[in-house]
């Protein structure tokens, strides 16, 4: 997208964190902002500080593990900005620890908001783009993590592998809507991810929920986790490079260049599982046909 002044973002997790920067650097750029977000006190306050700030905003509280939620927000965005142009799918959580200690209910939630939320979101605003002819673009919020499986991160690293994996698919998909589509994929930023079961809904355990007696391992990986998201980049530097890239029509939207070797490192290695499949006797007598695109 290259004109986004007078458009409007809708935006969930923006309570606080890189939602709530990407939301300033958006209203920065004119847009008209929706925040949403399952907190209403910090939604709130959000609200009020971008609307001081001279900004053109509203808030929804919005679960974005629940599709009626997103429906009604996206009513609401509706009636406050009359159409909408920019989905930024940025709610998410973290967790964490060994892979045999944890509980289905915490599975169930890492899924329902981080990948189902996804779903949802685009489900319920992409047909709302498409229907203005004007276009847009959707910004799903991934991780490094997600390009790479990381011990005792599965949940978590599952989760966002599977939103790059929706991004790209989507992005072939919406093309032709005009729709542009961007993964963004950070490591560390400065936020309160580390503690992101303070959210965490009844149905899959409350706060502080099933898992109040961690394995020692857990709280050794939880205590690490903390001290790198709490020394990370500032979330503002996120929300601005996610804004260039957004003006570039990027798809992967990297915020720390350093990381390119780990993920480097990982397509080394799809290569050279490409080479032991070749030189494999097992192989040798299949007709290597044609490869199939859809
Ligand atoms: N901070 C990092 O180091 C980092 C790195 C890579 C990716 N990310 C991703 O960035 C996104 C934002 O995280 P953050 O770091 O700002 O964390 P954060 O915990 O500071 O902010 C997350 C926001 O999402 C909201 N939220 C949680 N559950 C929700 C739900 N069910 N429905 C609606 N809102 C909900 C929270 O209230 C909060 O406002 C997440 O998807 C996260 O996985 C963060």
């Amino acid at each position: 997208m290259q004109m986004l002044i007078g458009k409007t973002a809708f935006i969930t997790g923006a309570a606080e964190g890189i939602g709530f920067h990407i939301a300033r650097t958006f209203a920065q750029q004119g847009m008209n902002v929706m925040l949403a977000d399952i907190d209403a006190g910090l939604l709130e306050q959000a609200r009020q500080t971008l609307n001081d700030e001279g900004h053109s905003v509203a808030a929804v509280v919005c679960d974005v593990a629940k599709r009626d939620a997103l429906e009604t927000a996206a009513k609401a965005t509706l009636e406050c900005f009359g159409k909408v142009h920019v989905l930024v799918n940025n709610a998410g959580v973290s967790v964490a620890g060994p892979q045999d200690r944890i509980s289905e209910n915490n599975w169930r939630w890492i899924i329902d908001v981080n990948l189902m939320g996804v779903v949802y979101g685009a489900q319920v605003f992409v047909p709302l783009i498409k229907e203005h002819g004007e276009g847009g673009h959707v910004i799903n919020v991934a991780s490094v993590a997600g390009t790479l499986g990381i011990p005792f991160a599965g949940p978590y690293c599952a989760t966002k592998a599977a939103v790059v994996s929706l991004s790209e698919s989507w992005q072939g998909e919406l093309k032709s809507a005009g729709i542009g589509v961007s993964v963004l994929c950070p490591a560390f930023a400065k936020s309160r991810i580390y503690c992101s079961e303070r959210n965490r809904q009844t149905e899959y355990g409350g706060v502080p929920g099933l898992d109040a007696k961690p394995s020692p391992r857990t709280l050794e990986l939880a205590a690490k986790a903390k001290e790198a998201v709490t020394t990370g980049i500032d979330t503002a530097i996120v929300a601005e490079r996610l804004l260039e890239a957004v003006l570039h029509n990027e798809l992967y939207v990297f915020t720390h260049p350093h990381y390119r070797p780990v993920v480097e490192g990982r397509s080394q290695q799809l290569s050279l599982a490409f080479d032991a499949a070749d030189a494999s006797p097992v192989l040798k007598a299949v007709e290597p046909g044609e490869i199939t695109s859809l």
